[in-house]
């Protein structure tokens, strides 16, 4: 199967994509490296996502998302989760450092923390989450070594809501990734995040026009 138009399981996106007004305010949680933040802000730039990075928000000062963020001229905040005594109190810094930037979605991007209802409850329906994996298969850490270990011939990564229950909630839009014999963990996750950049910007548009598959 080619990793084209037709690997995408979503509702139909309008096409040129929708406007909003005004234009969706993001707030970014990531941990790691950020290639789906700089994926995001790509679509803005080109004029396919009609929204702004008000903020972006990371826990870990290693992460490779603050250099990019400032390349990116986005603004970035670091909590650091070691400093505080619990995810909730984390996650009341987070509301507080999203409001104070004017958010109102929630693009968790590689966050590799547990949300607690303190964050899903301050954005009702409007946190979204991505996973390397064709969800409901596959959740938690490291789900492409675990699609690999079980066999399968397909693997793929998915946009949804989040709820309490880890990478749970309604599925916004998927991408397939087929298997291929010799695929690596390495191979098939570079193969995934390609997917991932194609999905995350249009997974938000439609979760703003009320979608879910
Ligand atoms: C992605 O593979 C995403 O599915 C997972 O974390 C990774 C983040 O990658 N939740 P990046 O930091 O956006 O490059």
């Amino acid at each position: 199967m080619p990793e084209t138009a037709s690997n995408l399981i979503s509702p139909p996106l309008p096409d040129p994509w929708p406007r909003f007004a005004p234009p969706l305010k993001l707030g970014v949680m990531a941990s790691g490296n950020g290639s789906n933040l700089e994926a995001i802000a790509q679509a803005i730039d080109r004029g396919d996502l009609h929204a702004q990075v008000q903020i972006v928000v990371y826990n870990n000062p290693k992460a490779g998302v603050a250099e990019r963020a400032l390349r990116l001229g986005l603004p970035a905040v670091l909590l650091n989760h070691r400093q505080y005594p619990s995810r909730e109190t984390l996650d009341k810094d987070i509301v507080e450092t999203l409001h104070a930037h004017g958010a109102d979605w929630v693009i968790m991007a590689g966050w590799m923390r547990c949300v607690t209802a303190v964050l899903i409850d301050a954005f009702p329906q409007q946190v979204l989450n991505i996973h390397p994996s064709l969800l409901p298969s596959f959740p938690g850490l490291r789900a492409v070594e675990q699609a690999l270990a079980a066999g399968v011939k397909v693997a793929g990564c998915t946009v949804h809501h989040v709820e309490l229950a880890v990478d749970s909630g309604p599925v916004i839009m998927q991408a397939v990734v087929p298997i291929k014999p010799g695929d690596t963990p390495t191979t098939l996750q570079a193969r995934i995040q390609q997917q991932e950049h194609r999905i995350y910007p249009a997974a938000i548009a439609l979760a703003a026009l009320g979608h879910t598959s």
